[in-house]
């Protein structure tokens, strides 16, 4: 499995898992003298020197010191008389043998056992049948370890209630392992290496509430047999290779709260069924081959909903995006057409509907004063019109992405109003006029994307007030006007992309911070390469390119020790190309002023040229001393020769003259 596909765990809700709580509530109860059985006092301090021997002093138990077993760290006693052990945690220890696990089971009165994160490969078999026969046992949580082979098949263990392998390395199929645990109500096996179909025999009384068995290789189809579990709140069985539908059935299990189906292969439709459960509040079915049309009212009654990166087709249906507890909605990369409903869910919180085929306008009632709006994404998509200037009244609006669209018209000056707006990206539409100086009072904004439109007009120069922009792309626009001297003190200003626009004059001072590029190609910018940016030490990418620049090309250039691309073709610079690490790939051309230093060492024939070119004019020195006898004169002539044989950083002067003298 890839450790992409891992990643997602992440994303998957791990629950608490409130009924094992109340085993953990110590009572203020007033103290009373007690203490633990003689058999269990001496299967502890057993467990204690087994642990001892295999964990390598990691678990720090030690009956010298500390007498009462209830006291050692990770042993939890019944409350009430301190008579007897219930709980065992044993978590983080990088235990790796497995010898000391018969020896817990010793401990009759035990309810909780946890060894997660350790390096256990095995479970001995030893384990199995002792704890098998432990009335009280209702917690065994072996996740985090590195444990091989298959489930091994459960007999006894009347109470558990709860068991928990993920991230294990086990694999094989899952049969009638589990199915003589009549209490088990949560499962969790996320995160191995299980195969064949979804396991259905998970407790012959039907009892379980969880079933999280994302990130193995199961496959087939989803069993209809999961029906048969009236009881279950939570199923997960996202990334893995599941196929075939949803079994229209699901919608019968009446208590579900959360259904995780992301990542499979899974096809057809989202059933309407789904609609049925009224407990339901997450459903994730992203990254599937689903392809039908999404049936209305499957919203109703969900907080979360994600239909992402499947080929989802059809118009959004009227009624989805405005069930009243919707929160998120991802609709992104499916293919669905249409107009984007009138109405918006009150609650709302993240909306995505990019890389569609949606065409309309952006419903301007739909965004007013969606005060919970968060993260509204809507690119590459066919919108049309202008950007509403209701867009603004989403107060607490973080991303605003319309990028990749068609929309037309002004910004709206209104976009002033996001204070709390982070990230815009309105590129590659057909934004026109100039740009609001309002944009540039974002206090938090820190990438602004409005490359690839028909904006005209200068940058306004309170784009100095933008303290946390960290990109920012104005390319491919229609830009006048110099770049206004403030520029200097965006401190967080990491690129800067003017590509493509009329801006002319000088070049002020950049931003120290500048690294990802400078690009400032493909403009009216002429004078000389200014000196102030031997500063940007940090910089890796300077596109000075399309130009009319002149002048030489300044030596700081090739000591700005993170640059690896400089373009600078196009311009009219002149003199020699300076030497540049070779890690930096120089573009040059189209200079016509230009002398590659390079092209003249190399090639034999101009070497000579080169050669004879110095021996003349050493030649005709020498000829001078001897003619008038001027030393003082030669001497400045020679001075002024080594000088420039100094700038070019070229020898063969001076290999001359020495063939010479
Ligand atoms: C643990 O084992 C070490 C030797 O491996 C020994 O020196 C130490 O006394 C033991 N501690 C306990 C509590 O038994
Ligand atoms: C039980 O043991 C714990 C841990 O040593 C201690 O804090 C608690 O006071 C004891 N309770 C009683 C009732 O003795
Ligand atoms: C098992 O342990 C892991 C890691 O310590 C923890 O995150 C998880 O919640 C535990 N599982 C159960 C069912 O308590
Ligand atoms: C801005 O948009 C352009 C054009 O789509 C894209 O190439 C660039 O990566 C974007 N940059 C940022 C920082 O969003
Ligand atoms: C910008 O373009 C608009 C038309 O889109 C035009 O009315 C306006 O005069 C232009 N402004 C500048 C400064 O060129
Ligand atoms: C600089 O921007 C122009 C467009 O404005 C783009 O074509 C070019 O590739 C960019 N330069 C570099 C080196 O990325
Ligand atoms: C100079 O010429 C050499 C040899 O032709 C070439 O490899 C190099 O790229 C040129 N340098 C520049 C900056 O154009």
């Amino acid at each position: 499995m890839s450790s992409h596909g891992r990643q997602t765990t992440s994303l998957v809700l791990y629950f608490n898992f409130h009924f094992f709580l109340s085993f953990f509530c110590y009572l203020p109860v007033p103290v009373v003298f007690s203490a633990l059985s003689s058999n269990q006092k001496t299967a502890m301090i057993d467990l204690s020197n087994s642990l001892n021997a295999s964990a390598g002093g990691a678990v720090s138990w030690d009956v010298n010191k500390e007498p009462n077993p209830c006291s050692w760290k990770g042993v939890g006693c019944n409350s009430s008389t301190n008579s007897s052990v219930i709980r065992i945690s044993l978590s983080g220890h990088s235990i790796s043998s497995s010898e000391f696990l018969p020896l817990v089971c010793r401990i009759e009165s035990l309810q909780v056992l946890d060894v997660s994160r350790n390096r256990l490969t095995t479970i001995p078999p030893g384990f199995i049948s002792a704890c098998g026969k432990l009335g009280e046992l209702k917690l065994l949580n072996f996740s985090v370890n590195n444990l091989v082979g298959r489930l091994p098949a459960f007999v006894g263990f009347s109470a558990l209630e709860a068991l928990d392998f993920a991230r294990n390395n086990l694999s094989g199929n899952i049969d009638s392992e589990l199915d003589g645990l009549v209490k088990l109500r949560s499962l969790n096996l996320t995160f191995n290496h299980f195969t064949g179909p979804v396991p259905t025999l998970l407790g012959k009384s039907k009892v379980l509430e969880e079933l999280e068995l994302s990130m193995n290789m199961f496959d087939g189809l989803i069993p209809d047999e999961i029906v048969g579990y009236p009881n279950l709140t939570l199923v997960d069985l996202s990334v893995n290779q599941l196929t075939g539908i949803i079994p229209a059935r699901i919608g019968e299990l009446s208590k579900l709260e959360v259904l995780i189906l992301s990542a499979n292969k899974l096809s057809g439709g989202i059933p309407q069924s789904i609609s049925n459960i009224t407990s339901l509040w997450r459903f994730a079915a992203n990254s599937n081959d689903f392809n039908e049309k999404i049936p209305g009212g499957i919203t109703k009654h969900l907080k979360n909903l994600d239909l992402s990166y499947n080929k989802l087709s059809g118009s959004i249906p009227s009624d989805l995006l405005s069930a009243r507890n919707l929160q998120t909605l991802d609709l992104s990369n499916n293919r669905l057409e249409g107009p984007v409903p009138e109405v918006l869910s009150p609650s709302l919180v993240r909306l995505r509907l990019g890389s569609n085929l949606l065409d309309g306008k952006i419903p301007s009632a739909a965004i007013a004063t969606r005060e919970n709006l968060t993260y509204l994404e809507m690119e590459n998509n066919k919108l049309i019109g202008s950007i509403p200037p209701e867009v603004g009244d989403c107060r607490k609006l973080a991303l605003l992405n319309l990028a990749q669209n068609r929309l037309s018209g002004a910004l709206p000056a209104n976009l002033g109003n996001l204070s709390s707006l982070e990230v815009l990206r309105l590129q590659s539409n057909h934004l026109s006029g100039e740009i609001p100086i309002q944009i540039t009072q974002l206090p938090k904004l820190s990438v602004l994307n409005i490359s690839w439109n028909s904006l005209n007009g200068s940058i306004p120069p309170s784009v100095s007030q933008m303290q946390s922009l960290v990109n920012m792309n104005l390319q491919g626009n229609k830009l006048s006007g110099s770049i206004p001297v403030g520029i200097a003190s965006m401190n967080s200003l990491m690129e800067l992309q003017l590509g493509q626009n009329q801006l002319s004059g000088d070049i002020p001072r950049m931003p120290a911070n500048l690294q990802i590029a400078l690009n400032l190609s493909s403009n009216l910018f002429q004078g000389h390469i200014p000196e102030t940016l031997s500063r940007l030490s940090g910089l890796e990418l300077l596109d000075l390119s399309n130009n009319n620049f002149s002048g030489k090309i300044p030596d700081f250039l090739t000591t700005l020790a993170a640059l690896t691309q400089l373009s600078l073709s196009n311009n009219e610079l002149s003199g020699e190309i300076p030497k540049f690490p070779s890690w930096v790939m120089v573009d040059a051309h189209g200079n016509k002023g230009l002398i590659n230093r390079t092209t003249i060492n190399t090639p034999p024939q101009l070497e000579k040229k080169k050669k004879s070119y110095a021996v003349t004019i050493v030649l005709a020195l020498v000829a001078a001393v001897l003619a008038f006898g001027a030393i003082p004169i030669v001497a400045v002539s020679i001075g002024l020769m080594m000088n420039k044989c100094k700038q070019r950083k070229n020898l063969l002067f001076l290999r001359s003259s020495r063939a010479i003298s």
